[in-house]
Formats: structure tokens, sequence, C-alpha cells
């Protein structure tokens, strides 16, 4: 991908369901071209935990005014891990292992339907990516944060094939309590909070790419994303 490096930088928005492999096909693209990558859902899922180890979560309520008021204590950041990967830092903690445990997937969806804590993510990624040269993957990266991206794909695939991949990975990880059925009822759960929400909903940009990945593999899935990242890096140049 040498060429490709020395062209234009462009943004790649990448929104979708989730449990779609966004991020796994997010980081792929990034490092196959040289871009950055931004998995923006870690940085909900830091504040869902800060607002959970801060006692701000009862049930399904939000104490929504406290957490508000703390937004400025929440330091969020990505470093690299010793072998490469991007980890997620909240105030001067590693917390890239504890952000995916279903105690923390569980109220994600409710903190990241909060309006000014939206705002506030939006604004440290539109900082993020505004050398250009990014890869960033959410639900409203081609919508709100970068409406102007030059690459916007919408990743979909069924209920039942994301839950499925989600259980495997939580399995894998040694969660052996979960059963697939809770696995299922929280992707749905969290596909209706997400599309749902006043701020930011999940929606497909007008003009996305959509890529409906339930039968394909993964090297099927990342020739397509390639093959459109050079045919968009050829058409800005
Ligand atoms: O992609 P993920 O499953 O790690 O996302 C975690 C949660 O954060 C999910 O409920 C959707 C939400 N999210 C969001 O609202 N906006 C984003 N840009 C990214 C994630």
């Amino acid at each position: 991908m040498n060429g490709v490096m020395r062209e234009k930088k462009i943004i790649v928005a990448i929104d979708g369901y989730s449990s779609t492999g966004k991020s796994t096909m997010a980081k792929w693209l990034a490092r196959e071209v040289g871009y950055g990558y931004v998995d923006t859902g870690a940085m909900y899922r830091a504040v869902a935990l800060f607002a959970l180890d801060n006692g701000l979560i009862d049930g399904d309520t939000v104490n929504e005014a406290e957490l508000v008021r703390r937004l400025p204590e929440i330091s969020i950041c990505f470093r690299p891990s010793p072998d490469g990967r991007n980890e997620v830092w909240l105030n001067g903690r590693n917390v890239e292992t504890e952000i995916r445990s279903m105690r923390v997937s569980d109220k994600v969806s409710l903190v990241a339907a909060i309006t000014p804590v939206r705002r506030d993510m939006v604004r440290q990624q539109q900082a993020m990516g505004k050398e250009k040269g990014i890869v960033m993957d959410g639900r409203d990266i081609g919508t709100m944060v970068f409406p102007q991206a030059e690459m916007k794909v919408f990743v979909t695939a069924t209920a039942q094939v994301r839950a499925r991949r989600r259980y495997d990975e939580l399995r894998a990880k040694g969660d052996t309590d979960v059963t697939f059925d809770e696995v299922l009822n929280n992707v749905i759960e969290r596909d209706r909070i997400d599309t749902t929400r006043q701020e930011g909903p999940l929606r497909q940009a007008d003009d996305a790419i959509v890529l409906d990945n339930s039968n394909l593999t993964i090297d099927e899935q990342n020739e397509c994303l390639l093959a459109w990242f050079k045919k968009i890096v050829d058409q800005c140049q």
C-alpha cells in the first residue's frame, strides 16, 4: 500500500450495528493503509465504566445530572500496548479488558444516549480526526462526527449472527456464565436503544456503502473494503 500512503489522506467512517465486526475490519484497514484507528465505542464504554464505578447507575437508571457534572473528570485516551494494539485508558488506568465485560455492555447504551455525553465524545473524536488519515468506527461517524468523510461504510449482519460472534468471543475470554440468549437479548436491546435515541441515532448515511457481512468471510470483507478505499482515494486525487 505504499502508493496509497503517499497520496491524499482521507477520513474513513465505519458505522453499523453492534458485533458486526466493525472494529476488526476498521483496525485491519487502518494497518493496511498506514492510517490511525479510533474505536469510538470504547470511549462510550469507558464513560459507562466510570459511571458504574462511581455508583451513578442504579438498575437501568443513570444519574444523568451527576454524570454530566463529572464529565470534565473523565479522561480517555488510546495508547499502544507492547504488542502494538491500541488500548483504552481511563483516568490513567488501562481498562481495555474491563470495558468489554457484560457489566459494561449491559449499561453502555444508556450512557451513550445522554446528549451532553455524546457532544463531549463527538468533540474529542473530531479533534482526533482533524489531520485526516484516520479510520474511525462507531454509530454516528458518517452522520454526526464526520458528515464530510470521503469514505463511509455501513456494516450490518443479522442479530443471530452477531450474537453468535459476541457469544463465542466472550466464551473464548473465559466468560462461561453467559448464555447465548442473554447475549442475543443484549444485542437486540442495544440495537433498539442505539437506533431510537434522540441525539446521533444509528442510521445509515445517504452516501454510505452498505456491507452486509452475514455470509462473508473476513478475507472477502477485507478485500471489498480495500478495493473501495483504493477507488475513493483515486477519485480524491
Ligand atoms: O461498538 P461498541 O459495541 O463497542 O459500542 C458500545 C456502545 O456505544 C453501543 O451501545 C453503541 C454506543 N456507541 C455510540 O452510541 N456511538 C458511537 N459512535 C460508538 C458507540
